[in-house]
């Protein structure tokens, strides 16, 4: 059976095709498969899901290996084994202020999509704050009121710089990784090293 290799879906799918295609494999069926979600090519059955649920189909055993970014794996700590990081996604985690707004001298209400990281991250500073957990769109927080900052991933820096936000702190670094399902890498060793070695040498089996 061809190895299931679960892509998370938006910004690191494009990345990760560049990459596929650097390699050598033919990522034509992947770069026009429309709306569907599940695409098999010669040598891999592909399927596409958000970050968090990459993990979970990894950690069932439905893929035997993810695309994931360390940003995902730090937040919800999956039960899989994270292979190692990919030439991309680089990206870093920020706690981001409104320019020029004063840091208030009170307790400081903080929206993340990553609450585990921020609690971590103030839990640290020896600082108590509240946290607002929200799923997307984090910037409109301190604009709209809700908060004094976020704890955000930053890539280009556009989405803050267009918002009027800016970076107080940067505290992580991340980039895409591989993982794998457990209990696959032992039972589907034969199919599963190859693939493994040519993402780590850079180059197709
Ligand atoms: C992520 C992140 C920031 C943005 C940062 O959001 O939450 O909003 O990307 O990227 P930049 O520094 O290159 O501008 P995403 O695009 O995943 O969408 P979301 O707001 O729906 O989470």
């Amino acid at each position: 059976m061809k190895p299931c290799i679960a892509l998370t879906k938006g910004r690191l799918e494009k990345q990760f095709l560049e990459y596929f295609q650097s390699l050598s494999y033919d990522i034509e069926p992947l770069k026009n498969k429309g709306r569907k979600l599940r695409v098999e090519t010669d040598d891999f059955l592909f399927v596409f899901a958000k970050g968090v649920d990459v993990t979970t189909y990894v950690e069932h055993g439905i893929a035997d290996l993810g695309i994931v970014g360390e940003d995902i794996l730090a937040e919800f700590q999956p039960d899989v084994y994270s292979l190692f990081p990919l030439p991309f996604g680089q990206c870093r985690m920020a706690l981001a202020v409104e320019d020029g707004k004063e840091w208030p001298n009170r307790k400081r209400r903080i929206a993340s999509k990553y609450t585990n990281i921020t609690k971590e991250f103030f839990r640290q500073k020896g600082e108590s704050v509240d946290i607002f957990k929200l799923e997307g769109s984090v910037e409109l927080a301190p604009i709209l009121g809700l908060a004094d900052g976020i704890v955000d991933i930053v890539e280009t820096g556009t989405t803050l710089k267009e918002n009027g936000l800016v970076v107080k702190e940067e505290f992580m670094q991340f980039s895409a990784r591989i993982i794998a399902n457990r209990s696959s890498l032992k039972i589907k060793r034969d199919v599963l090293a190859p693939v493994i070695q040519s993402f780590q040498k850079g180059v197709s089996v």
